[in-house]
Order: C-alpha cells, then sequence, then structure tokens
C-alpha cells in the first residue's frame, strides 16, 4: 500500500485551493491548508478529517517555514505543494504605487518562491511536486490588471525555470493558468463591489468561448491530477483551463 501522502494547499480555506483540498483528502491524502482569516480556515479545516488549517500569510517571509514544518511535524513528509493563494487589483497603471505593486509581488511571486525553497529537501525525499495557479492574463495582457498579469506571467516562468532545475532530484513543476471561474476573489482581492462584480462577471462570460464562467472543481481536478503519479513525465508546462478564453 503507499504511504499516506501529505499536501500543501495554500489559500486553501475557499474557492480554487479549497475544492483541491477537498478533492486530495476524499481520495486519501493529508492536507495542510493555509489562509489569514482564522474563520474560513477553521470552516474549511471542518469538512474533512484529513484536512488541517493553519493560519499564515504568504506574503509573510517568515511565514514559509513555519507552514512547511507545520507539515513536517505533523506527518514528517511533504508530498506537493499547491502554491494556490494569490493577491490581485484592478490597477489601472496612473494609480501604481510601490506598496500596491509589492502587495500582488509578495503573494503570487515571493510567497510562492520561499515556499518552494522551504519545502525542497522534502519534496527531493518523496520525489513530490508543485503546482503553482496562474490565471489567463499570466500570458494574455488585460487592461488595469497590468501588474496581476505580470506576477502571473512570472510564476508561469518560475514554473519553467523551477521544473529544469529541480528535474534531476525528480521534483516536477507544473501549473494551471485558470480562467474566470466562481469564487470569492471578485469581490474579495480584486476588491469589487457586489455591483460591478456581476457586471464583470457577466463580460466575461460573454467572452469565453465556451459560454460559461468556471467553477473551483473545473481547475482543482487538474490541480490534482497534476500530483499524481499518472502526470509522472510531465513537467514545466501550465495548462490552461480556461474554456478557451486564451484563445480569443
Ligand atoms: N477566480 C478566478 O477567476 C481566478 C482566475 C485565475 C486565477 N485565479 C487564481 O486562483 C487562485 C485562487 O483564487 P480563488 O479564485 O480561489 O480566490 P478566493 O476564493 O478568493 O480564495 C483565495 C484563498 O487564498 C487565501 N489567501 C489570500 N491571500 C492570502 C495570503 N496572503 N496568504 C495566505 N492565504 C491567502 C484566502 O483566504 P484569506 O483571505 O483568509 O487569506 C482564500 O483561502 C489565486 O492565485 C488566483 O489568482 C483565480
Amino acid at each position: 500500500m503507499q504511504d499516506q501522502r501529505v499536501i500543501i494547499v495554500t489559500g486553501g480555506s475557499s474557492g480554487i485551493g479549497r475544492a483541491a483540498a477537498l478533492r486530495f483528502a476524499a481520495q486519501g491524502d493529508k492536507v495542510l491548508i493555509t489562509g489569514r482569516r482564522p474563520e474560513p480556515i477553521h470552516a474549511a479545516a471542518a469538512e474533512h478529517a484529513n484536512i488541517v488549517g493553519l493560519v499564515a500569510d504568504v506574503s509573510s517571509p517568515t511565514d514559509a517555514a513555519r507552514t512547511v514544518a507545520e507539515a513536517i511535524d505533523r506527518w514528517g513528509r511533504v508530498d506537493a505543494l499547491i502554491n494556490n493563494a494569490g493577491a490581485g487589483a484592478i490597477l489601472p497603471l496612473a494609480e501604481a504605487t510601490v506598496e500596491r505593486i509589492t502587495d500582488i509581488f509578495s503573494v503570487n511571486v515571493i510567497g510562492p518562491s520561499l515556499l518552494a525553497s522551504a519545502a525542497l529537501p522534502h519534496l527531493e525525499k518523496t520525489r513530490g511536486a508543485i503546482v503553482n495557479v496562474s490565471s489567463t492574463f499570466g500570458h494574455k495582457p488585460g487592461v488595469a490588471l497590468s501588474h496581476y498579469a505580470a506576477s502571473k506571467a512570472a510564476l508561469e516562468h518560475l514554473t519553467r525555470c523551477w521544473a529544469l532545475e529541480l528535474a534531476p532530484v525528480g521534483i516536477r513543476v507544473n501549473a494551471v493558468a485558470a480562467g474566470p471561474t466562481e469564487s470569492g476573489a471578485l469581490t474579495g482581492m480584486m476588491g469589487l463591489s457586489l455591483e460591478q462584480a456581476a457586471s464583470l462577471k457577466e463580460q466575461e462570460r460573454a467572452q469565453i468561448p465556451l459560454g460559461r464562467r468556471g467553477i473551483p472543481d473545473d481547475i482543482a481536478s487538474w490541480i490534482v491530477h497534476l500530483v499524481d503519479p499518472e502526470a509522472g513525465w510531465m513537467t514545466g508546462q501550465v495548462i490552461a483551463i480556461d474554456g478557451g478564453l486564451g484563445l480569443s
């Protein structure tokens, strides 16, 4: 029988991260989820006995080592790191400030890098996997999205560089690039009002060739598959799961 695997999912209390955590847990993996707010973390952890929550902020440099240490202290191994937590903003260039740009890059680029670095010795032991969660806008330009888009473009290129660097030690690194997906993101990290979010959702739906926005499970199923041994010969790839938006 295969040993029980241990998966870290950042931003596991909502949306795509929560759906991925539930899928890993349902197939028997132990899952450590992180998030900044305790209540949603506790609520998500209560949904399955295999899920444990940790209040941790991806933008805090000390939380990367603390997150990996929590998984090791509990279960002694790490098989996969899912860099899912993200930050973004509708941010026209004229309104860009050092604080707003730094807020985005510290969650989308620096945090995933520090987490991957901290997890490295453990992933090497398990010949594990890293999955980074990018966006259609990691490779498609968007108005007033330049810093979010550039941070996801950086994450996509980190994916390819890490894949090459870590292949000799058996660690695979891939990314999913999600299209517009039902979650807390528009009113949460993008800071839109309910009315603004509803109008943007309708615009997005109209632009998506397959005619609908995604649901978290559309993305989560690919995250889980990329960790699976069946994807064992795949590394350095960015899979677009976006209803065809990236083609339009
Ligand atoms: N939904 C979309 O349309 C879409 C499209 C493309 C890409 N994505 C990407 O998908 C990922 C997940 O987004 P989602 O749509 O599922 O969003 P969501 O429903 O808002 O969930 C975000 C999760 O991340 C956590 N989080 C946010 N900032 C964090 C931080 N600094 N440290 C730790 N946890 C943090 C949130 O909890 P707390 O707020 O309590 O910290 C929450 O658990 C992001 O990387 C996003 O860029 C989403």
